[in-house]
């Protein structure tokens, strides 16, 4: 009985959920576009370097700078206090504003260093290929030398790492 009514319920808040982006406007809107933005120029960042070895420099610059363009202050930029309306961002980035502001930096920082990286040819992995810069806030001498998949990976952690604190799960 009690868990027909919470299937129930859930049932109901389900299409909430899934228009949420369809309806969203004004910034909340802007900042899902800038997601989506993202989520492309990382595609194109895996495809260039998830095999290894030799890839188009050009290609990774460019889509490494998208990823910065639009990350740091240009990402908490778009969270102005109180913009919650068909969003899926949680509480915590306004209330933990310095962990979330955190993340952001570090998306810029790795995206830096994946053009750096790409702009100087490197093609070998650093330290043997093992990337343990996670989470570590590595130094801007560390990031000058990290492989640009390296950094890729970094990127993509950290991406992960914000949506797991400070976005609603759900579809
Ligand atoms: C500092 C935190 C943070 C970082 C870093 C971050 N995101 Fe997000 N992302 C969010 C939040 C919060 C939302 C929910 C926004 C909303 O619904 O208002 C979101 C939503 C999204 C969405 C859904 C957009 C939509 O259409 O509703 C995608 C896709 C996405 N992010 C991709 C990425 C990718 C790819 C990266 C890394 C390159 C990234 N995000 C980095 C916090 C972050």
């Amino acid at each position: 009985m009690l868990r027909s009514f919470f299937l129930g319920v859930g049932l109901m808040l389900l299409p909430a959920l899934v228009l949420a982006h369809g309806k969203a406007t004004g910034i909340v809107k802007e900042r899902m576009d800038q997601m989506v933005t993202l989520k492309d120029a990382m595609k194109t960042l895996k495809d260039e370097l998830a095999s290894g070895g030799a890839y188009e420099a050009v290609r990774v610059i460019e889509a490494a700078r998208v990823v910065e363009r639009h990350s740091g202050k240009a990402m908490t930029a778009k969270f102005p206090e109180g913009s919650t309306q068909h969003s899926k961002a949680l509480p915590g980035v306004w209330t933990d504003a310095d962990s979330f502001a955190a993340l952001a930096g570090e998306l810029e920082a790795y995206a830096d260093a994946m053009a750096t990286a790409a702009l100087h040819g490197i093609t070998a992995p650093a330290n043997g290929g093992i990337l343990r810069l996670f989470s570590a806030n590595p130094s801007p001498d560390e990031l000058s030398r990290l492989h640009p998949y390296e950094a890729f990976k970094a990127a993509a952690e950290t991406c992960s790492a914000c949506h797991r604190k400070f976005r609603m799960k759900g579809p």
